[in-house]
């Protein structure tokens, strides 16, 4: 049994202060919007555990065979002693690239969920004697401390999440990202690509109706967490692709006229008939695109690796 240290960054009541603030001003903002974060309670992230099998979802699958036919050059490319992984939540796909690298020290899996860490974290400990854990509690989208272990460094955020982040949030991210970063330390990035458009919609407007209620699950966060009166029945799921900006957008859209209060913020919404909350951007990308903004945060693509389809790509970048 390897050793397992998990480290909290992130302060007690931090997610709470979180919600509170984005809420307030999401609900208050024109048009009205939330962050995706708040999708994964328990619930949703066993919600997104499902999508992730869907048929119409195919992120999860074409990054997963990215990962198993490339993790040797991958592995190679990097040379990682320490991998740390970005919202790693189970582990499952990271699991590839740990067997390929040879060479490594420790693995530090990031996440808000201290659960997560802990079940994903003690198992790999178990499973690779002589490998290292060191677990951090943390929100990536903050102030990052790596812990002291030996380079050179990969980091590893995939599953297309930074897709998640506005265009300005995704810089100052890679920013700071690349400001954590030693000379030779590399960055692994999986993003989604732009395809088809009834494609993208149906990835997340499937059939089924898992994503409708995976969407409508952050109203039901929010009456928990904040004493809200969100009524799941009375907003409709929507999905729509905004091809200037090539992101897919998730929304709610209010089914009738209606007032929703919020006591733990003082606050009384009014929705009129029709009105959207937006829910969350999901953008796809181009190479040029992404070699584009690594570039701006001082990081140089080096490999582009996609599915056989040509739907999801995984790139490597460097600090040179
Ligand atoms: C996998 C977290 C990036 O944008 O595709 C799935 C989450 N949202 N269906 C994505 C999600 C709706 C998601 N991430």
């Amino acid at each position: 049994m390897s050793p397992f240290q998990i480290t909290r960054t992130l302060p007690e009541h931090a997610t709470d202060a979180a919600l509170r603030d984005d809420v307030l001003h999401g609900l208050t903002a024109t048009p009205r919007t939330l962050p995706p974060k708040w999708f994964y309670d328990a619930r949703g992230s066993e919600l997104f555990e499902q999508i992730t099998e869907l048929p119409e979802y195919y992120p999860t699958r074409a990054e997963r065979e990215i990962l198993v036919d490339r993790a040797v050059d991958i592995a190679a490319a990097a040379g990682a002693r320490t991998l740390v992984e970005l919202g790693s939540g189970s582990s499952e796909k990271t699991r590839y690239l740990i067997d390929a690298l040879s060479g490594l020290h420790t693995y530090v899996p990031v996440d808000v969920s201290e659960s997560a860490l802990t079940q994903a974290g003690k198992a790999l400990a178990a499973e690779r004697p002589g490998l290292a854990v060191h677990a951090l509690i943390a929100d990536f989208t903050g102030d990052l401390v790596l812990p002291d272990t030996p380079g050179p460094r990969l980091v590893a955020f995939l599953g297309g999440t930074i897709g998640n982040l506005l265009p300005a949030e995704r810089a100052a991210f890679l920013s700071s990202l690349r400001a954590l970063l030693a000379p030779g330390d590399m960055l692994l990035l999986g993003t989604d690509l732009v395809k088809d458009e009834e494609v993208l919609v149906r990835a997340y407007d499937d059939a089924a109706g898992v994503t409708a209620a995976f969407n409508k699950n952050v109203l039901a966060v929010i009456d928990r967490e904040l004493g809200a009166d969100f009524d799941a029945d009375a907003f409709d799921h929507v999905a729509l692709w905004d091809a200037e900006r090539e992101w897919i957008e998730m929304r709610l859209r209010s089914r009738t006229a209606q007032t929703v209060k919020v006591p733990a913020l003082g606050l009384a919404v009014d929705f009129a008939a029709g009105e959207d909350l937006r829910t969350e951007v999901s953008a796809k990308f181009r190479k040029e695109g992404v070699r584009r903004e690594l570039a701006s945060a001082g990081l140089e693509l080096t490999h582009w690796w996609t599915d056989a389809a040509g739907r999801f790509a995984v790139s490597l970048s460097t600090a040179g």
